[in-house]
């Protein structure tokens, strides 16, 4: 598989993958790009073309096989093995995050949560204990820790992340209101929900009669 694949064909993969998912609980086995097109609202030649920069997937007269497509795009996606997490910043939006248990279906694992407050330190969320900072270094070596999860102010969002990636964390899901520009040697996905709104805001003003996707 090539590594030149844009990111805007990667970033259309999740979405594939969860409609497979939800085509695969229904018990669905084939689908035809045209019935997937028409799910997704995407034409069926943008999903062949997706497809194919990754060998192709479907069969001519056939469509797609709904389980090997979700498994292969899985297999893409990094989703074949689990991950190990750590959460750092206890508050509201961390726990939100933690509660919400599809991430560990889809493998990816919360093993500590860290805060910097010292009242919150000692505390249990959803079954793990909330750790000091001081602990965290040894914590990533010992736990192999891949993937941090930033839910604190950004005041120091970028000192710590220069941190974590000298501690070894390869990737970095970040929820501090700035962008987090590091070295090329971590990957790092600045999550705004922000930014959402205001797109939305934008399609809102904007809108004609046509209902959106
Ligand atoms: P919060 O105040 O409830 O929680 C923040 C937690 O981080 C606190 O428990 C605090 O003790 C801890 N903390 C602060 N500095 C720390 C450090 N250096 N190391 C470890 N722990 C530290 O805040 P909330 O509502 O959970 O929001 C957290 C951050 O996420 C804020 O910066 C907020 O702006 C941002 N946010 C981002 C969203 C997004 O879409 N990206 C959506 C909502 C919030």
């Amino acid at each position: 598989m090539s590594n030149n694949i844009s990111i805007a064909v990667i970033k259309r993969l999740p979405r594939y993958y969860r409609y497979l998912g939800d085509l695969l609980e229904d018990g669905i086995i084939r689908i035809s790009s045209k019935e997937l097109s028409e799910k997704m609202k995407v034409t069926a030649s943008q999903i062949r073309q997706d497809l194919n920069n990754f060998g192709g997937f479907g069969q001519q007269g056939y469509g797609y096989n709904v389980e090997t497509l979700y498994n292969e795009i899985g297999k893409i996606l990094g989703l074949e093995k689990k991950h190990s997490l750590v959460l750092i910043g206890a508050g509201n939006l961390g726990k939100a995050i933690l509660r919400y248990s599809d991430f560990s279906r889809r493998g990816f694992v919360f093993k500590g949560v860290f805060d910097s407050n010292k009242e919150i330190v000692g505390t249990t969320l959803n079954d793990l204990l909330v750790r000091d900072m001081e602990e965290l270094k040894t914590f990533i070596e010992e736990n192999e820790i891949q993937i941090a999860v930033l839910t604190i102010p950004k005041t120091n969002a970028r000192d710590l992340a220069m941190k974590l990636e000298k501690w070894g964390i390869k990737a970095i899901w970040n929820f501090a209101p700035v962008d987090l520009n590091l070295s090329s040697g971590i990957t790092v996905e600045n999550v705004h929900l922000s930014d959402s709104l205001m797109t939305l805001s934008y399609r809102l003003k904007h809108a004609d009669k046509k209902s959106s996707k």
